[in-house]
């Protein structure tokens, strides 16, 4: 683990109630850096997506969190822990009939910002940014990331340190999804931000290539040492 370090995972079990999904778990993402999570459905990535945003508790091993240790977080530090990532669902229920600036607004609005003006420059600054500024995205499911369980707010609007992407995609069509990744990397480039992206989706993989982690019979493996 090094300064650069925005999750560590050594030697991890994760349980959904008492069935162990994943066991030996060990994962390093750095500041930055763009990680797929693919693997079979219920292989567990969801569940170790919950782990990293302390949805469900860590017991056996160690973990780190944007230098949060997940096994000794109190209840109090978990919206601290939160308030450090982006997290984005694929079922948040979508706005596809509005502007990426509506969506925005509505996204900060969950956040817990009030005030208009103030709304308004962040995003136009974040959308000159990424080159989106007037247009119109169906289903802009990465600035859906208003609220989490519990009512803890983060997201993409404040810079996270690690954007947590569980199928963001799944339901956009190829072109909207090209344009979430591309919006998703220049982010994660310009801010340093780390993005773990779980997907089932080939294309994507194919069409941006990054660092692939799998679940894979109850284990996580850096693609690299996969056998196929
Ligand atoms: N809330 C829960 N209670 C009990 N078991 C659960 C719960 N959620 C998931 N599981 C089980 O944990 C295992 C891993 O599920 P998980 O949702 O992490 O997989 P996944 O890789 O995200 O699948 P998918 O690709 O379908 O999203 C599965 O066997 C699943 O049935
Ligand atoms: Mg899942």
């Amino acid at each position: 683990m090094t300064e650069h370090t925005i999750v560590h995972l050594s030697d991890c079990n994760i349980y959904q109630q008492d069935n162990l999904v994943l066991q030996h778990v060990n994962l390093n993402i750095t500041k930055g850096e763009f990680v797929y999570l693919i693997g079979k459905t219920g292989s567990g990535k969801s569940s170790l997506l919950k782990t990293l945003y302390a949805a469900l508790p860590l017991n056996q091993g160690k973990g780190t969190v944007a230098g949060h240790d997940l096994k000794s977080l109190s209840r109090r530090s978990i919206p601290l822990l939160r308030r450090k990532l982006g997290i984005v669902f694929q079922d948040f229920n979508l706005l596809d009939d509005r502007s990426v600036e509506a969506n925005l607004v509505f996204a900060l609005r969950a956040m817990g910002w009030t005030d208009m003006a103030k709304m308004k420059a962040r995003i136009n600054e974040l959308l000159e940014r990424v080159d989106l500024k007037g247009k119109t995205i169906k289903c802009p499911t990465p600035f859906r990331v208003g609220a989490t369980a519990g009512g803890h707010c983060t997201g993409l609007a404040q810079s996270p340190q690690l954007i947590i992407a569980d199928e963001p995609t799944g339901n956009l069509d190829p072109e909207t999804s090209d344009e979430v990744l591309l919006l998703l990397r220049k982010l994660a480039q310009e801010n340093d931000t780390a993005v773990l992206f779980a997907t089932h989706d080939y294309r994507i993989l194919e069409n941006f290539p990054a660092r692939i982690v799998r679940c894979h019979n109850g284990k996580v493996f850096d693609e690299e040492d996969v056998v196929v």
